[in-house]
């Protein structure tokens, strides 16, 4: 019997994960719940949008007449429908501090639950990145994925770590100032830098792999497309440019452009996706390879995060995982293939 799934809270992340769900043969989406009848619920569940004829309910019960006001067919409440028993486990895309008031409701309902990046570390016993630390979610009730750029790091850095061992990584973040729909957050004309040093980054990927040693610093710019992160590493042993970009074209969800080819900045990467994926996701972390560079022991690379997809298919491989159903390979392999990822 393939596991249940509801996604609560359908934005940026919301409405991907839920579709990513739709588009797995070993997962059912039995329905998506919010709390007002946004421009998104709308789009997505048009006819011909990507999550029509998914059941909708309000995520809390005195939202059904809002929905219900909005033009939207409403199942029921979210409580209600966990009291069925008809549900496994809850996404939780809800923004940060709604997620541990669901957390609550999630535990004396006794469904597992998934939450996002913007969550605290301590909402979860696991906080989750599929290349890292898959098997940790085994059997959990509670997981957290963590956020895009830290889903980034992990990913590099693991498999830096597990080819080559990493002595010590320091990452330099440039982060955007809000997503393509969130029309009221800035900076506009500012770099606005983060004035603690380490970055909460730095730390996030320690909850993932605690023995790594990583300080982050970052800024916000007024971009809405991407993050980019330029990142040095010391590693545990001298190794030659090619030897890294070997090891990145092996990674799964990492993949190389070349600015020689025309791929020479965040837009010209992200026009490709325009041409070629819904939504012009990039779930993948894109490395610039002439920015590679070794210097003995030393490696230095750049790279670009597509903030609101990155993490759509750690979602898809930690139900996997918490639900037992697949080996990390396997999961990582289908959730690509089913996803479209390179
Ligand atoms: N955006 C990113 O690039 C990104 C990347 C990685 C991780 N994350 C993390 O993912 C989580 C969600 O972020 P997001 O960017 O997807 O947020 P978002 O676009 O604001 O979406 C949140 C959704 O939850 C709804 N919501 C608000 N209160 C709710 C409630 N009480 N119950 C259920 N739904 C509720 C919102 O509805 P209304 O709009 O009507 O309020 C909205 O539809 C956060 O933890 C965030 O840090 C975000």
């Amino acid at each position: 019997m393939n596991p249940k799934i509801v996604v609560n809270g359908v934005g940026t992340v919301g409405k991907r994960v839920a579709h990513a769900v739709r588009k797995q043969d070993d997962m059912d989406l039995v329905g998506i719940a919010d709390v007002s009848p946004s421009s998104t619920l709308k789009t997505v569940l048009e006819e011909d949008g990507p999550l029509h004829g998914t059941p909708l309910y309000a995520s809390v019960p005195d939202k059904v007449e809002e929905l219900e006001e909005g033009g939207f067919y409403v199942e029921g409440d979210l409580p209600g429908l966990l009291d069925t028993g008809q549900v496994d486990l809850v996404v939780d895309c809800t923004p940060s501090g709604v997620d541990e008031k669901n957390k609550e409701m999630y535990k004396e309902k006794q469904v597992k639950a998934i939450f996002q990046g913007g969550a605290d570390a301590s909402i979860a016993p696991v906080s989750f990145n599929a290349l890292a630390n898959y098997d940790e979610a085994k059997e959990e009730d509670f997981v957290r994925v963590v956020s895009c750029n830290t889903t980034s790091l992990s990913r590099t850095l693991w498999s830096l770590n597990t080819n080559f061992g990493v002595e010590k990584a320091v990452g330099s973040l440039v982060r955007r100032g809000g997503d393509p729909m969130q029309d009221s957050r800035g900076p506009i004309n500012s770099i606005v830098p983060v004035t603690e040093i380490p970055s909460h980054h730095g730390p996030d990927v320690q909850e993932v792999m605690p023995e790594l040693d990583i300080t982050t610093l970052a800024v916000k710019v007024p971009t809405t497309i991407s993050h980019l992160h330029m990142v040095n590493v010391d590693l545990g042993k001298e190794v030659s440019r090619e030897d890294v970009l070997k090891i990145f074209r092996e990674t799964p969800r990492v993949k190389l452009f070349s600015a020689q080819e025309g791929y020479d900045s965040t837009a010209k990467i992200i026009e490709k996706f325009r041409d070629k994926r819904l939504r012009y996701d990039m779930p993948e972390v894109a490395v610039w390879e002439e920015t590679v560079e070794t210097e003995g022991k030393r490696l230095y690379w750049i790279h670009q995060v597509h903030q609101e997809s990155i993490i759509v298919p750690e979602n898809i491989d930690a139900i996997r995982s918490m639900f037992g159903t697949a080996e990390r390979e396997e999961s990582v392999h289908k959730t690509n293939e089913n996803l479209g990822i390179e």
